[in-house]
C-alpha cells in the first residue's frame, strides 16, 4: 500500500483515505501494481490529457492509492484553487511555488497524476522523478482544444497571459519528452478506459524489455537484448536476429496521429515502440533521432515524396550527406551502436565495401559525438579499381579523425577475405585488445540497428501521401524496390506488421535476378549463376542476406526450416520452399527483372516526359513497377540514389556522348538538364573536395591492410596504459 508525506507530514486528506479503505476492502484482483515494487506511477501529460480520471481508474485496477497533486497537494497546501492561486499570483510565481510544494511531497507505491505544468519545473522533476516510472499521456492537441474548451478550464499556465493553447502545447512538448520515461500514444477520440489499459500495457513491456533472439533457433533462453543486438551482426549460431515477439502493432487512430507530424516526429514516436527505454531511453533516442534527421538531410521532409506520373509517385531516399538511402539507416545507427556498447573500451569497425555502403558508414561515424568519436572509428577498406571515380572520391573525402578509408590495390574479395581473417585471427584481435584496449566490429548490412530505422522511411511515404489528399488511412498502396540484400524491402514488410497498411512489396532485380527468380519458382538456386556486371550495381547480389529474416516471418519463426534452408543453401548452393510458404510469400511481395536496355530507356523515357531524371537503381523500379502493378492503388517507387552517382550510366540513357571525365563536371552537367531532383551540394562538395585529397593506398598484401588497422589505432584511440 502506497505511502505518501507532505513537509514531513504524513497525508491525511479526507477522500485520499477514503479511496485507501475503500480499495483494502476491495483488493481482490490481482495487484499488478507489485510489478512496480514500491514505485509509483506518474501520470504526466498536458493539462485536459485526462491524467486526473485515467489516475483513479488506474489506481483502482491496481490497488494502489490515487494522488492528484492539484487537489491532493497543491490546493491543501495553498488552501485555495489552484486557479485562484494562478490569478493571484502569475505564471511566473506560480511555477515557483507550485516546484516548491512538489520537492516538499514524497509517495510510495501510488498512482500520481502530476499537474501539467510540473514537468516545467527541473529541481521538482528530478526529485519525483526519482521515485517512480513517469509516464506520458501524449493525447493530440487538437483533443486537449476542444476538452479545455468543453471543461471551460482556466488554470493553465500562459493561459491567463493569453497565449493561444496551441502555442502553449507546442511548448510543453519538449518538456514532456525531456522526462518520460515511457509514452502512451493515444488515438484520437480515445476513451479514457481505453487510455488506462495502454498504461497497463505500456507499463507491463516497462517491466519486460523487448527481446530478439536468432532467426535459427527458437531458444528462448537465448535471447538478447536491444543493446547486445546493435552492436553484433550476426547471432552466434549464424542467424539474424529478430524481436522476438514480433512488431508493435498501431492502430489507424494511433497511425492518424502521425500524419500531420514532421519526419524526426514519426522516427521518434515509431522507434520508440521498438527500442526498450532500459536499451536507449526515451529522451536520449530524441537526441540521436533529431542529430541524424534533424539537419543532415538536404531535404526538410528527410524522404520526400513526389507525383511521378498516374498514380505512381516517387519517394527519394538519396538527400542525406552520401546520396544513397543507406544514409537513412546510417546517419542514426553508429550513435545507437556507440550507446550500446560496453564501457571501457575502444571500438574499430572494419568495412570492405565496393558500393555505396563505404562513404554512407564513414559519413555516419564522422558524425559521432566527440566522447564517442574517442572510443568508435570506422577503418573502411575498398577495391582501388573496384568502385567508380565518384564512389572513391565520396569516401577519400571523408577523412577524420575516427573515420578512414584505404584503397587496396586488389579486389573486393580480397578486401573482405582480409578483413574475414583479421576477425579469426585470435593473436591479432588478442593482440589489439591488450595494447590498444580496442575491439574489432562490422556494420554490416545485417545489423538489426542499420535495418530497424528504415521501417520509418515507408511509414513515412504512406502518411505523406494521406496528408497530400492522395490517399485516406487505410487505403492500399504498393511499393516497389531495387533489391539487393533485401533490407530496403524487409523494412517495408515489418511496417506493413506494424499496421502500415501496405497491399504488396514489389522487389525488383537487374540481370542478377536470383530474388525474383526465388520469389516467382520458390527456389533459390545458386548453380551456374555467375555475378554479371551491371549499370546498377548496388543491387548486384548472390546471396541476399535478409531474405532469411523474411523467411522466418512469412513461416511465422519456424527457426527450424529456416535453420534448414539456410545451412542448405550454404552447402548445396540451393534450397526450395512449399508450395504453401511461396503462396503466403506471395501474398507480401511480387518481384521482376529489368535488363539493362530497359533500365536505360526507362531513364530516357521518364526524363522525356516529365524532365524527372531516375538514377539506374530507380529506374529497375520503375520498369518493374510499370509491368507489375495493376493501377488499382498508388505505387511508391523508391528512388534509392540520386542520378548524380551513377553518372556515366545516365548520360548513355539519355544519348549524351562528350561525357566530362571529372565527376564534378558529370554533375554540375546532368543538373543543368534535369527538371527535377535538383542538385546534390554535399555530393558535389564532396566530389570537388576528393580530387584535391591524397588518397591512402595499400597492397594487396593482409600484413599491410593489418599495419593499416594498428596505424589508425595509434592515430585514434589513446593507447591504453
Ligand atoms: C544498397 C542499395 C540498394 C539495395 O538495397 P538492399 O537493402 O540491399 O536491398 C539499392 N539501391 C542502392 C542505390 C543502394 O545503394
Ligand atoms: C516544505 O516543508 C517545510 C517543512 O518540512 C515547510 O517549512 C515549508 O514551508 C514547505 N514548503 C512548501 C512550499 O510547502
Amino acid at each position: 500500500m502506497g505511502i505518501l508525506t507532505i513537509n514531513n507530514k504524513l497525508l491525511l486528506a479526507l477522500p485520499l483515505v477514503l479511496l485507501c479503505l475503500h480499495l483494502k476492502k476491495k483488493n481482490l484482483t490481482p495487484n499488478r501494481g507489485s510489478l512496480l515494487g514500491d514505485k509509483n506511477i506518474l501520470l504526466m501529460g498536458p493539462p485536459g490529457a485526462g491524467k486526473t480520471t485515467v489516475g483513479r481508474i488506474l489506481a483502482h485496477k491496481l490497488g494502489l492509492p490515487a494522488v492528484d497533486i492539484d487537489d491532493d497537494v497543491l490546493e491543501p497546501t495553498w488552501n485555495m484553487p489552484v486557479a485562484a492561486k494562478l490569478a493571484s499570483v502569475g505564471g511566473q510565481r506560480f511555477l515557483e511555488e507550485e516546484g516548491k510544494a512538489l520537492c516538499n511531497f514524497s509517495a510510495s507505491g501510488c498512482v500520481i497524476s502530476l499537474s501539467g505544468s510540473n514537468p516545467l519545473d527541473t529541481l521538482a522533476m528530478q526529485h519525483i522523478k526519482r521515485s517512480g516510472i513517469v509516464v506520458y499521456l501524449d493525447v493530440d492537441a487538437e483533443d486537449i482544444i476542444q476538452r479545455l474548451a468543453r471543461m471551460k478550464v482556466n488554470r493553465v499556465v500562459g493561459q491567463e497571459a493569453g497565449i493561444p493553447m496551441k502555442n502553449i502545447l507546442r511548448y510543453r512538448k519538449q518538456f514532456y519528452e525531456k522526462w518520460f520515461d515511457i509514452r502512451v500514444l493515444c488515438g484520437r477520440g480515445e476513451t479514457v478506459l481505453e487510455v488506462a489499459d495502454k498504461v497497463l500495457n505500456v507499463l507491463e513491456r516497462y517491466n519486460n524489455p523487448d527481446k530478439y533472439i536468432s532467426t535459427r533457433s527458437n531458444d528462448a533462453s537465448k535471447s538478447v537484448y536491444f543493446s547486445d543486438v546493435a552492436v553484433v551482426g550476426m547471432a552466434k549460431d549464424g542467424g539474424l536476429y529478430v524481436p522476438q515477439n514480433g512488431f508493435p502493432k498501431l492502430e489507424a487512430n494511433e497511425w492518424v496521429r502521425l500524419v500531420d507530424k514532421p519526419y524526426h516526429e514519426r522516427a521518434f514516436v515509431l522507434l520508440e515502440k521498438c527500442i526498450h527505454p532500459h536499451d536507449i531511453s526515451g529522451p536520449d533516442l530524441k537526441a540521436m533521432v533529431m542529430k541524424a534527421y534533424g539537419s543532415n538531410f538536404a531535404s526538410e521532409d528527410v524522404a520526400p515524396v513526389r507525383h511521378l506520373m498516374g498514380n505512381q509517385y516517387i519517394q527519394e531516399l538519396f538527400h542525406g550527406p552520401t546520396a544513397s538511402f543507406k544514409d537513412l539507416a546510417l546517419q542514426l545507427m553508429p550513435q545507437l551502436f556507440a550507446q550500446c556498447l560496453p564501457p571501457m573500451c575502444n571500438f574499430l569497425v572494419l568495412v570492405a565495401t565496393s558500393g555505396d555502403t563505404g562513404s554512407a558508414v564513414l559519413s555516419g561515424f564522422s558524425g559521432l559525438k566527440d566522447v564517442h568519436k574517442h572510443k568508435t572509428g570506422v577503418l573502411v577498406f575498398f577495391p582501388g579499381d573496384g568502385v567508380s571515380e565518384i564512389q572513391r572520391r565520396q569516401m577519400t573525402g571523408l577523412w577524420e579523425g575516427n573515420v578512414r578509408a584505404v584503397s587496396v590495390g586488389a579486389d573486393f574479395d580480397f578486401c573482405q577475405r582480409s578483413i574475414k581473417q583479421m576477425f579469426g585471427t585470435p593473436e591479432l584481435t588478442g593482440h589489439l585488445a591488450v595494447e590498444y584496449g580496442t575491439l574489432l566490429n562490422t556494420a554490416n548490412s545485417i545489423n538489426w540497428a542499420r535495418l530497424l530505422p528504415q521501417v520509418v522511411y515507408h511509414t513515412s511515404s504512406y502518411l505523406d501521401l494521406c496528408r497530400g489528399g492522395v490517399i485516406s488511412f487505410g487505403d492500399p498502396v504498393d511499393v516497389c524496390i531495387p533489391t539487393g540484400n533485401f533490407g530496403n524491402a524487409m523494412s517495408a514488410i515489418y511496417a506493413k506488421s506494424m499496421g502500415l497498411p501496405i497491399r504488396k512489396v514489389i522487389c525488383a532485380s537487374n540481370h542478377n535476378c536470383v530474388i525474383t527468380d526465388f520469389i516467382t519458382t520458390g527456389s533459390y538456386n545458386l548453380h551456374n549463376r555467375p555475378l554479371l556486371p551491371s549499370i546498377s550495381p548496388a543491387i548486384d547480389i548472390l546471396k541476399s542476406s535478409n531474405l532469411e529474416r523474411f523467411i522466418y516471418h512469412t513461416s511465422h519463426g519456424d527457426s527450424h526450416l529456416v535453420k534448414e534452408l539456410f545451412t542448405s543453401l550454404d552447402r548445396q548452393q540451393h534450397f526450395s520452399v512449399s508450395e504453401k510458404l511461396l503462396e503466403k510469400i506471395q501474398e507480401d511481395v511480387s518481384a521482376g527483372s529489368c535488363s539493362e536496355n530497359e533500365c536505360l530507356e526507362a531513364i530516357r523515357a521518364v526524363y522525356e516526359n516529365t524532365g524527372y531524371i531516375m538514377d539506374t537503381h530507380t529506374a529497375v523500379a520503375k520498369v518493374v513497377g510499370d509491368r507489375l502493378q495493376d493501377d488499382s492503388c498508388p505505387l511508391i517507387i523508391s528512388a534509392t540514389a540520386h542520378y548524380g552517382k551513377f553518372a556515366p550510366a545516365v548520360f548513355k540513357a539519355l544519348g549524351i556522348s562528350g561525357i566530362p571525365e571529372d565527376p564534378a563536371e558529370q554533375l554540375k552537367q546532368l543538373n543543368g538538364l534535369a527538371g527535377e531532383p535538383g542538385m546534390h551540394t554535399e555530393l558535389l562538395k564532396c566530389l570537388d573536395e576528393g580530387s584535391e585529397q591524397g588518397q591512402r593506398g595499400c597492397e594487396a598484401d593482409y600484413e599491410k591492410m593489418v599495419e593499416e588497422v594498428e596505424d589508425m589505432i595509434q592515430e585514434s584511440f589513446l593507447k591504453v596504459v
